[in-house]
């Protein structure tokens, strides 16, 4: 049973995403909401107007854009701002990493409302308010042009209320490109109740050719947005843009990190009061820090009102004509904010410049994690048992990615839907497509008449509207596999409601932990049996266990230049310093140490994860009884053969089978169900088809030759159910002793969700491993770090004085895998989550730990 904090709680607000685009486009290329009545921007006088707005309003308003560079002129009567012209003093674009497809690829103009202008709300809003009495302080502050606010920050956090067409969004990333001072990594959180089509979104863009390339990008990953959480990666994970789609009351609530700029961009308030009252204001101001910015384009009383009474101090900027003013406004409350305690912030270690961590299992749960470690910085080693990566059940020679699917789009279907596009995006980094990989869709003919999608999908398809839902799972059309039409059809399709999930694909993973494993700051070491590991103060002398061999200490230059990266960013996590005591050259013990069973010193660390499948459950005794870490070993096999066997002549001439060679004719997606086949996958010896795989809890005389028939024969079985005519001919090979097999033993849990994060519930602070001889209670200075006045810098280091965990990947490795690795180096690291807080607490890796 879960403990008591981890609460089912809805995943995300009962929103239901549109079946048509929020967007109506008026013939002068202006962006109107027929449902707030409302225009998402005025085009200006030549159309630069929405680009304006971003740079003078926002950017500006949050000191993230030369506030000179934004030229006023008169207004005309159909614009409410007037375009930017360009200023000597403006940055110019730097240089595209690609080529942009938007020119090629423009899509067709959306339709058009026909609807007469009306007055523009906003403005109306605007000017009504604009005598409000509420005193505005002038901006009196002038900076360098060159100096931004983010300048020399290692990464930044913008919030924005309204994502919309996302320009916004655009304009920040150009902004960011454009800087050479620009932090190491932006992260930019928008909330959105009504996203609008991809389509849209390049429409949006067409104005303003500096940002074809990134709307383009970003159109690209433009799928599915259905209510949750969704992140979209950029710049090679530099630029992060988490999208949360619903309300904004609760999505606010999801956010659990610091903010440094605040783009408040809602319709007027009068047309949208929700999007700015008060509770929203203090939701915002709940992830403030003292000195956070925020920026909007309506100084409305009400607004300005909120912030003060939510502890901002405001600002009067001119307006873009014909606005006089717009507002800004910084967090600079009068009160000490408690609130911070309750934000997650980096873990000292991670600031540290020689940050080590060992991952220990070399599969696609450890080289994951690896990655996105490496990623941020740290230099990892992978320790594995076995003399090759991928010894495991990740040794598999291909699976399927794909989402799961249910009515109710719950938690696994969320889950599932963030871990494909994670994989996906991994794939596409770093494999070869058609090789090692293939996004060809999936088939999915689930057993019976169970209807899996949910209703409103299923209700789009039939009166073939869109629907976000759709661009992940839909009922499955005849074009969608046509190599296995004339198989399935007979037996299966009027039986079931076959769908077609559209992201999902095949992969061989073990080339994808290799491929991570190659990735600079990633070292692996094959032959390392990890058999207990020890956490010791880093401040007192070392002792070795006995029969032992203790670890050595690591050069001093790691805490010198630990001390050095003091300069943390504004508000993200404590400055460093060295420990007390411990001089500049003295040498440095990383608090973790790895050994073999023969006592042997395997590696030392600062942080250890442990991703080693089923053998997880031993490593982590100390920290944890059996009962609060409940893993459970489930062996498999899959049955495979070449792939050109399964069509030659002589096993496929029966008359009854109808169906002619036809593996080679396109990429053949993998059809799924009860039991899976894959076809055409490249191996070392040619092409393979692979079915399976079978679930086995107990295997009392290991796979020996009757157990491996029997797997064989249950795995024919099942595809027989699956593909008759496919089974019948690959039975014919087994028969002729033309297959083979493989076996691993998945790793899995009761709930079905992976384990991710700390093995010690952040509330647990006098926790300790229960039957290490090195581990003693412990106090915030003990992890090699300094102590810090700043709030939950305890949970910080105690943090990391458990092992961290990513297992229990289940029969969903290859779709939850590197999902999960992002988010355990998130949490690590103070990040915005890849997915909804309250769904990412339910992998937490504690959450079978008895409470205190
Ligand atoms: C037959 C079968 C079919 C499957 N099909 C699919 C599919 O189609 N789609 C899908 O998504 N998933 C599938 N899975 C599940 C998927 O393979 C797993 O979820 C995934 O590979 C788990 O990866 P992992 O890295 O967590 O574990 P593993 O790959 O098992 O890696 C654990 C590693 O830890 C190492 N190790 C263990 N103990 C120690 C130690 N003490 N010290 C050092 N190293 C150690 C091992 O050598 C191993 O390399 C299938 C699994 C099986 C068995
Ligand atoms: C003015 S538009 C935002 C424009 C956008 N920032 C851009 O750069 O293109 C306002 C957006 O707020 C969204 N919105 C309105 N009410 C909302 C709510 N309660 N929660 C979340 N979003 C909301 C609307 O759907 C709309 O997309």
């Amino acid at each position: 049973m879960l403990p008591r904090r981890v609460r089912r709680a809805p995943l995300a607000p009962p929103f239901l995403p549109r079946m048509t685009s929020p967007v109506a486009w008026r013939p002068d290329g202006t962006p109107h909401s027929p449902l707030f009545g409302d225009i998402y921007r005025s085009v200006g006088a030549d159309g630069q107007g929405g680009l304006a707005q971003a740079r003078h309003v926002f950017l500006a308003g949050c000191g993230l854009w030369p506030p000179d560079t934004v030229q006023a002129a008169p207004a005309t009567s159909a614009s409410r701002f007037t375009p930017a012209q360009p200023s000597p003093a403006a940055p110019s674009p730097a240089p595209s990493p690609e080529p942009s497809p938007l020119a090629a690829s423009r899509p067709a103009p959306g339709p058009i409302s026909q609807t007469p202008d009306a007055a523009d709300p906003r403005e109306a809003t605007h000017s009504s308010n604009v005598e409000g009495s509420t005193p505005l302080t002038s901006l009196s502050e002038k900076r360098e042009s060159t100096h931004t606010a983010w300048s020399d920050h290692p990464h930044w956090h913008v919030l924005e209320t309204g994502f919309g067409l996302g320009l916004n969004f655009l304009a920040t990333w150009a902004a960011w490109r454009a800087d050479p001072q620009r932090p190491a990594r932006l992260f930019f959180t928008s909330i959105e109740a009504h996203p609008v089509g991809a389509a849209d979104l390049l429409r949006s863009a067409q104005p303003f050719p500096e940002l074809h390339d990134l709307a383009a990008q970003l159109a690209a990953q433009w799928q599915a947005m259905l209510p949750g959480v969704h992140r979209l990666v950029f710049e090679g994970g530099a630029v992060q843009l988490t999208l949360c789609v619903g309300d904004v009351r609760p999505l606010l609530r999801e956010i659990d990190v610091a903010v440094d700029s605040v783009f408040l961009d809602g319709f007027s308030p009068r047309l949208n009061p929700e999007m700015w009252d008060l509770p929203v204001i203090k939701g915002v101001a709940r992830l403030a820090r003292p000195g956070t910015r925020v920026a909007t384009w309506t100084v409305a009383r009400a607004l300005r009102d909120h912030l003060q009474q939510c502890g901002f101090v405001l600002e009067r900027r001119p307006g873009l004509p014909p606005k006089r003013d717009c507002l800004a406004a910084r967090y600079a409350p009068s009160w000490v904010p408690r609130h911070l305690a309750q934000l997650r912030q980096p873990l000292s270690a991670c600031q540290a410049a020689d940050r080590h961590a060992v991952v220990v299992g070399a599969g696609i749960s450890g080289a994951s994690v690896a990655a996105s470690l490496a990623a941020r910085g740290w230099r990892v080693t992978v320790l594995d048992a076995a003399a090759t990566p991928a010894a495991g059940a990740s040794g598999l020679p291909a699976g399927i990615f794909a989402p799961h699917v249910s009515p109710d789009d719950g938690r696994l279907a969320q889950l599932t839907r963030a871990g494909v596009r994670a994989m996906r995006r991994r794939c596409a980094d770093l494999l070869v497509p058609g090789q090692d990989w293939a996004d060809t869709g999936v088939l999915e003919l689930p057993v019976g008449r169970e209807r899996r999608l949910p209703a409103a999908w299923r209700e789009a398809a039939l009166a073939h509207a869109a629907h976000p839902g759709l661009d992940s799972s839909r009922p499955a059309q005849p074009d969608d596999a046509p190599q296995w039409q004339a198989d399935v059809a007979r037996q299966r399709l009027l039986a079931s409601e076959p769908l077609w999930h559209v992201q999902a694909g095949w992969v061989r993973p073990a080339q994808l932990v290799r491929a991570q494993l190659a990735l600079p700051g990633v070292q692996w070491r094959g032959g390392c049996q990890v058999t207990r590991l020890s956490w010791h103060d880093p401040a007192s002398p070392p002792a070795a266990a006995p029969g032992t061999t203790a670890p050595a200490p690591q050069p001093a230059a790691a805490h010198a230049a630990h001390a050095a990266s003091a300069a943390a960013p504004q508000g993200t996590g404590p400055g460093l310093a060295a420990p007390a005591g411990s001089p500049a050259t003295a040498p440095r013990r990383p608090p973790w140490s790895l050994f073999n069973e023969q006592g042997q010193h395997l590696a030392s660390a600062d942080l250890v994860v442990l991703a080693a499948g089923p053998a997880t459950a031993a490593l982590v005794q100390p920290w944890c009884a059996p009962a609060e870490f409940p893993t459970h070993r489930v062996q498999g096999l899959v049955t495979l053969g070449r792939d050109s066997e399964l069509d030659a002549p002589g096993t496929a001439s029966d008359p009854a089978d109808p169906q002619p060679a036809a593996a080679n004719a396109a990429p053949t997606p993998p059809v799924n169900g009860h039991g899976s086949l894959l076809r055409a996958i490249p191996g070392d010896q040619g092409a393979f088809w692979c079915t399976g795989a079978s679930f086995l809890r107990e295997l009392p005389r290991g796979f020996d030759a009757a157990t491996i028939a029997a797997e064989h024969q249950v795995n024919l079985d099942r595809l027989d159910e699956l593909l008759p005519v496919t089974a019948q001919r690959a039975r014919r090979l087994w028969r002729a002793g033309q297959v083979w097999h493989w076996h691993g033993a998945r790793c899995t849990v009761a709930d079905r969700v992976p384990l991710v994060g700390p093995l010690q519930a952040p509330e647990h602070t006098t926790r300790t491993p229960r039957r290490s001889a090195a581990a003693t209670p412990l106090s915030s200075a003990q992890a090699g770090h300094a102590a810090s006045d700043s709030p939950g810098d305890e949970v910080q280091a105690l943090s990391l004085q458990a092992p961290w965990v990513c297992t229990a990947m289940g029969a969903r490795g290859l779709t939850l895998a590197v999902l999960s690795g992002e988010l355990l180096a998130a949490w690590l690291h103070g990040e915005p989550l890849p997915i909804a807080r309250s769904l990412a607490q339910q992998l937490a890796a504690h959450r079978f730990m008895a409470g205190d």
